[in-house]
C-alpha cells in the first residue's frame, strides 16, 4: 500500500504509520504483546531489542499521529500526564514557563507541585491576550504552554500570533491540542514546535483507553524525547497503542459528528430560557468567533452552559438519562460534568470565580449519538431545573 503524497487528512488517519504485517499480510498492525525480541546472532537483530525502547504497535501509532498532526515524529506515553511529564524534562532548574491561565488541572498540579520542586517557575496568564504573554516573558523563559480552547470556558488563543511571540523570544510553543483534536485544529501549521494530546479523549475516542502523545518538529527535541521515553519508561502499552490506532482511523468521521452535534446543541441551549450563558466558539455570541473560524475546522464537541446556581446545576445533572454524568471527554458517548465540584474542585473558589467557573456551570462533551436523542435528554433535564 502506498500513501499518496501529499495524502489528504482522512487518508492519513487511516494509513499513515502502518504497513500490512510483513509476516502475514494482516492489514491491521498486530498487538505486539512482547517484552523482548530474539536476536539472530550476537550483535545482529531486526531493530528491536527490548519493548520499553521499541514496540512495533507503538511505533505505528507514533508514526500515525505524527502524520495526522503534521509533525516529524511522535512519542506515545502511558497517559496525557506522562506526555506532559516528558515535555517537563525539556526544562532544567532555573527555567521559566508561561502557561495558559486556565490550563487543565492536572497540568497545573504537575507544574505547581512537582516541577517547582526542581526550581522551575511558571506564570499563568490569559494567553488570549498576547500582550500579557509578552509581559510575562523573562530572560529565563523557555516555553509558552498553550491550551486552546480552554476547559471549560472555551477561551481561544491565536496560535499563529502565539507562535510569532514565542519565536521572537526564542521559546518553544507547546500546544495541548486535546480539547480540539487534530481534525479541528493543527497547531504545527500555525508554528507550534510541540503538540501534545491526552489520547484518552478524541484520538482514541471510545472511552476505553488512557494514553498520551507528544508530536515534535525539531530534530533536537525529537532526539531528546526519544531518549527520555526510554530513560523514564512511561510508555504506552501495545494494546492501548492498538486501541488508539483503531480510534484514529475514524477520527474525521467522528469529529464531523462531534462538530455538528456540538454546534446544534450550543444553539439549542443558547435559545433555552433556563440557560443563562453558553460557551461555544461556534456561536456568533462567542467573543472570539472570528478567530475560531480562522483557526478551527468546525468548532469541536465541547461546550459549557451556565444554569445560574448550584441547585439548578444539581437538578439538571441528576435528571439526565441518556447523557452520562462523568469526567473526561471526547468519547462517542455524550458526557456531562460539573467543573466546580469535579474537574476544577482543587481550584480555590475565588480563582474559579475569576475564571468564570461558577457553581451553575455544566460542561458537555457532545457525543456522536443521534442529535435529537441528546437534545430530548437535555430538554427533559432542563424541565426539572
Ligand atoms: C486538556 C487535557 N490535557 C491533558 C489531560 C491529561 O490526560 P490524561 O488524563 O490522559 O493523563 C487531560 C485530561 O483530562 C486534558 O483534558
Amino acid at each position: 500500500m502506498k500513501l499518496p503524497s501529499p495524502a489528504r487528512f482522512g487518508t492519513v488517519c487511516i494509513h499513515a504509520g502502518q504497513e500490512p504485517d510483513p509476516s502475514t499480510g494482516a492489514i491491521i498492525t498486530p498487538i505486539y504483546q512482547t517484552s523482548t525480541y530474539v536476536q539472530d546472532a550476537l550483535g545482529s537483530h531486526k531493530g528491536y531489542e527490548y519493548a520499553r525502547t521499541q514496540n512495533p504497535t507503538r511505533a505505528a501509532l507514533e508514526g500515525n499521529i505524527a502524520a495526522i498532526e503534521g509533525g516529524k515524529a511522535g512519542f506515545a506515553f502511558a497517559s496525557g500526564m506522562a506526555a506532559i511529564g516528558a515535555i517537563g524534562t525539556m526544562l532544567k532548574a532555573g527555567d521559566h514557563v508561561v502557561v495558559s491561565k486556565n490550563t487543565y488541572g492536572g497540568t497545573f498540579r504537575f507544574f505547581d507541585k512537582v516541577l517547582t520542586r526542581s526550581a522551575m517557575s511558571f506564570s499563568y496568564v490569559d494567553t488570549a491576550d498576547l500582550e500579557a504573554v509578552e509581559a510575562a516573558i523573562t530572560p529565563t523563559t523557555r516555553m509558552l504552554f498553550v491550551e486552546t480552547p480552554t476547559n471549560p470556558i472555551m477561551r481561544l488563543t491565536d496560535l499563529g500570533a502565539a507562535a510569532t511571540v514565542a519565536h521572537r523570544h526564542g521559546l518553544r510553543l507547546v500546544v495541548d491540542n486535546t480539547f480540539a483534536s487534530p481534525y479541528v485544529q493543527q497547531p504545527i501549521r500555525f508554528g507550534a514546535d510541540l503538540v501534545m494530546h491526552s489520547t484518552t479523549k478524541y484520538l482514541n475516542g471510545h472511552s476505553d483507553s488512557v494514553g498520551g502523545v507528544v508530536v515534535a518538529t525539531r530534530d533536537d527535541d525529537i532526539e531528546w524525547l526519544k531518549f527520555v521515553q526510554n530513560a523514564e519508561g512511561a510508555i504506552l502499552g501495545p494494546f492501548d497503542a492498538w486501541l488508539v490506532l483503531r480510534g484514529t482511523k475514524t477520527l474525521p468521521l467522528r469529529m464531523e459528528r462531534h462538530n455538528a452535534n456540538g454546534l446544534a446543541l450550543a444553539g439549542f441551549l443558547e435559545a433555552h430560557p433556563k440557560v443563562a450563558t453558553v460557551y461555544y466558539p461556534g456561536l456568533t455570541s462567542h467573543p472570539q468567533h472570528e478567530l475560531a473560524k480562522r483557526q478551527m475546522r468546525g468548532f469541536g464537541g465541547m461546550l459549557a452552559l451556565d444554569l445560574g446556581s448550584l441547585e439548578a446545576a444539581r437538578r439538571f445533572l441528576n435528571a439526565i438519562r441518556l447523557c452520562a454524568l462523568a469526567e473526561s471527554l471526547g468519547g462517542v458517548e455524550t458526557l456531562v460534568s460539573h467543573p466546580a465540584t469535579m474537574t476544577h474542585a482543587s481550584v480555590p473558589a475565588e480563582q474559579r470565580a475569576v475564571l468564570g467557573i461558577t457553581d451553575g456551570l455544566v460542561r458537555v462533551s457532545a457525543g456522536v449519538e443521534d442529535l435529537d436523542d441528546i437534545k430530548d435528554d437535555l430538554a427533559q433535564a432542563l424541565d426539572r431545573v
